[in-house]
C-alpha cells in the first residue's frame, strides 16, 4: 500500500496502482464518499478513449457525473480553462459537497486540481491519472496550477487530493512520445534518490521490454514521490529535489511557448544540463553524468538542443519561481542517488553548459 501520509498532519491519502481500476471507478469512489453528484474533468483525447467506461462505472455505483472535456495539450493549462470549469460549475449550482474527479494526464490534474482548490474555496478532489508521467509523478502531491505566458506553473496552489488511482492498462494507448515523456520523470527520481530505478530502466530498454503497462516501475516511482510529499507537503525543503532538471526544463518549455517540447522532453534536456553543471559545481563524477545522458538517449529522449536558446529562455529562467531573491537556485546531484539545492552566484557556468548542449551540424 502506497500512501501520502504527513505525520501529525491532516493529510493522508492512498495511491493505488491497479490494472483495470478505471473501470471500477464507481466502487473506488464509494470507498471515499456516498454516491451523489460528481464533477469529472478530462481532456478530449481521454474522453474519447476512456470517458464512456469511466462514467458508466460511476453511474453503476449510483453517482451522477457531470463531465467537461477540455481541449488536449499543455496549451490548455491556462487560467481561461480554470475559469471555464468554475463558471460551468457555478451554472450547475455546485456547492462544496461535490467532489472533482480528474481523469487524464498531468495537464488535466493540474487544471482540475487548481479549479477544485479555488472554486467555493475548495472542493474535494480525486485523481485518476492516465499518463505514465501523471501516474509516476504529477498526479501525486497536491501541487496544482496553470501556466502564464511568462512562466510555467506560475499560478498555483497546494490542494491535496483524497486519493490517486492509477490504471497502468490505459498506458497501452499512450503515444510513444507521451510514454517516453513519463520515463524522464522516472529517471529523475532514480538520479536524486533511487539508483535502482536507473538500472531497471536500462535493463528493460536494452531488452526492448520497456512498454506499457510497466506497473512495477510506476509503483516504485510513486512510492518515492509519496516519500517526498509526506516529508514536505508544501515544498519548502527536501521536496524541491524533485525539481532536478526542471529549472532549465521549464524555461525551455516556456520559451518555446509550450509548443516544441513535451514536459518530459524539456526535463530530459534539463537533466543533462543539471548533470553537467553538477560535475562543475557539486562534484558529480563525470562518468556518472555521462551515464545519465546515455540512459536518456537509450530511452529515446532528447539530450541536445538544435540551437542556442534566445532571450526568451533566459528571461523565463530568471522568472522561474524557484529562483532565489538575487541568485539562481538549482537542484544538482553530487552523486547518483543524492540531490541538493545550490545557489549559483553567476550564470556563467550555466551559460557554458547550455552552449555545450547545442548540437554541432
Ligand atoms: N503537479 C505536479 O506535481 C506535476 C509534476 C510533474 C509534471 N506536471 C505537469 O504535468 C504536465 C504533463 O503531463 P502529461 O505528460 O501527462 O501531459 P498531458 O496531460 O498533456 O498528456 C499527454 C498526452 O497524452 C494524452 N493521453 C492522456 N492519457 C492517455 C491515454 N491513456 N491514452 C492515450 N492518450 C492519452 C493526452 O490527451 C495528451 O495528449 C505538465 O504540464 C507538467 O507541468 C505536474
Ligand atoms: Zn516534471
Amino acid at each position: 500500500m502506497i500512501s501520502v501520509s504527513v505525520p501529525r498532519g491532516r493529510i493522508r491519502y492512498p495511491i493505488r496502482v491497479a490494472p483495470g481500476i478505471l473501470s471500477r471507478a464507481g466502487d473506488v469512489m464509494l470507498g471515499i464518499r456516498a454516491s451523489g453528484k460528481v464533477l469529472v474533468v478530462t481532456d478530449r483525447t481521454v474522453a474519447r478513449l476512456y470517458g464512456a467506461r469511466f462514467l458508466a462505472s460511476l453511474r453503476r455505483a449510483g453517482f451522477t457525473p457531470h463531465a467537461i472535456a477540455l481541449p488536449t495539450g499543455e496549451r490548455t493549462k491556462t487560467l481561461a480553462s480554470v475559469r471555464r470549469l468554475c463558471e460551468r460549475w457555478a451554472r450547475w449550482r455546485v456547492d462544496r459537497s461535490v467532489p472533482v474527479l480528474a481523469l487524464g494526464g498531468g495537464v488535466v490534474s493540474d487544471i482540475a486540481g487548481f479549479a477544485a482548490a479555488a472554486y467555493a474555496r475548495g472542493l474535494d478532489w480525486v485523481v485518476f491519472p492516465t499518463t505514465l508521467l501523471a501516474q509516476a509523478d504529477a498526479g501525486i502531491g497536491g501541487k496544482v496550477g496553470v501556466n502564464l505566458p511568462l512562466g510555467k506553473n506560475l499560478l498555483g496552489a497546494f490542494h491535496h487530493p483524497r486519493g490517486v488511482f492509477c490504471d497502468p492498462e490505459v498506458l497501452r494507448t499512450l503515444s510513444p512520445r507521451a510514454f517516453r515523456s513519463g520515463l524522464a520523470e522516472i529517471v529523475k527520481i532514480g538520479v536524486i534518490r533511487r539508483p535502482a530505478l536507473l538500472a531497471s530502466l536500462r535493463r528493460l530498454a536494452r531488452r526492448g521490454a520497456l512498454a506499457a503497462p510497466v506497473t512495477s516501475l510506476i509503483r516504485a516511482a510513486a512510492r518515492e514521490k509519496a516519500w517526498y510529499v509526506s516529508r514536505d507537503p508544501e515544498d519548502r525543503g527536501i521536496r524541491q529535489h524533485l525539481n532536478f532538471g526542471h529549472t532549465v526544463g521549464h524555461a525551455l518549455e516556456a520559451s518555446y511557448d509550450y509548443k516544441r517540447f513535451t514536459h518530459g522532453e524539456a526535463v530530459s534536456i534539463g537533466m543533462v544540463a543539471a548533470s553537467r553543471l553538477s560535475v562543475r559545481v557539486a562534484g558529480l563524477d563525470p562518468t556518472a553524468a555521462l551515464g545519465i545522458e546515455d540512459l536518456l538517449r537509450l530511452l529515446g529522449l532528447p539530450v541536445r538542443l538544435n540551437r542556442l536558446p534566445g532571450a526568451a529562455f533566459w528571461s523565463a529562467l530568471q522568472k522561474d519561481k524557484k529562483r532565489g531573491r538575487t541568485r539562481l537556485r538549482m537542484v544538482l546531484s553530487p552523486a547518483i542517488g543524492a540531490a541538493n539545492t545550490y545557489e549559483l552566484h553567476s550564470l556563467t557556468p550555466l551559460r557554458e553548459v547550455i552552449t555545450s548542449l547545442v548540437q554541432r551540424p
